[in-house]
């Protein structure tokens, strides 16, 4: 039986296509539905390019209502991957899934983490500090923003010429390159139902 992965996302979604294309014939894991709170994502359109079906969901009916969860569980959804999704996972999802919820962060954590942090914001801050080095995390998630433990990272090395557009560029080749690899490695590992 195939796994089932369901992907969060919030934005332009470059590495929900990335998930969406790798699994489009794979023989392990399928995508089952894109959810984003936004409806204007320019992630929704790719999904419909892929033929996943789409949710797109608001606050009050992610932090106190079981619509999402609902809508996972009768998907049978094995693995929730968020792809530049930036609200936290309320309680009922981490309950219900234990160790099944993944996210990438453009940073290598615990450097760079945390509420606020995020797309150029986090690029920003590490041009401003002069790293030598950056990456990118891949990790479980928990109740806190950037917390849960790491899974896998990736680094890439920062020039001293470097702009902040070649320290994104460098960052989302690595989350293309490294996520949907990961994720085929954690749904081989998940148990059958
Ligand atoms: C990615 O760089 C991802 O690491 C980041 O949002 C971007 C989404 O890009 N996520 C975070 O910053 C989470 N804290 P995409 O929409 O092109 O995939």
């Amino acid at each position: 039986m195939k796994k089932r992965i369901a992907i969060f996302a919030s934005g332009s979604g470059s590495n929900a296509q990335k998930i969406m294309e790798h699994f489009k014939h794979s023989d392990v894991a399928e995508v089952v539905l894109l959810l984003s709170n936004n409806s204007d994502a320019y992630v929704l359109q790719r999904a419909d390019n892929f033929e996943v079906p789409t949710h797109v969901f608001d606050r009050h009916s992610f932090y106190h209502t079981d619509e999402v969860l609902n809508i996972l569980s009768n998907l049978q959804v094995d693995l929730i991957v968020l792809a530049g999704f930036l609200w936290l996972v309320p309680q009922n999802l981490l309950q219900k899934f234990p160790n099944q919820i993944i996210n990438i962060h453009p940073a290598l954590l615990p450097k760079y983490g945390g509420k606020g942090m995020y797309g150029d914001k986090v690029h920003q801050a590490i041009l401003a500090a002069k790293e030598k080095e950056s990456g990118i995390t891949i990790h479980f998630i928990n109740e806190k923003f950037d917390e849960g433990e790491v899974i896998h990272q990736a680094r890439f090395k920062i020039d001293p010429e470097d702009t902040l557009d070649i320290i994104k560029f460098k960052g989302q080749q690595l989350e293309h390159q490294h996520y949907p690899r990961i994720i085929e490695s954690i749904v081989k590992k998940l148990p059958d139902k």
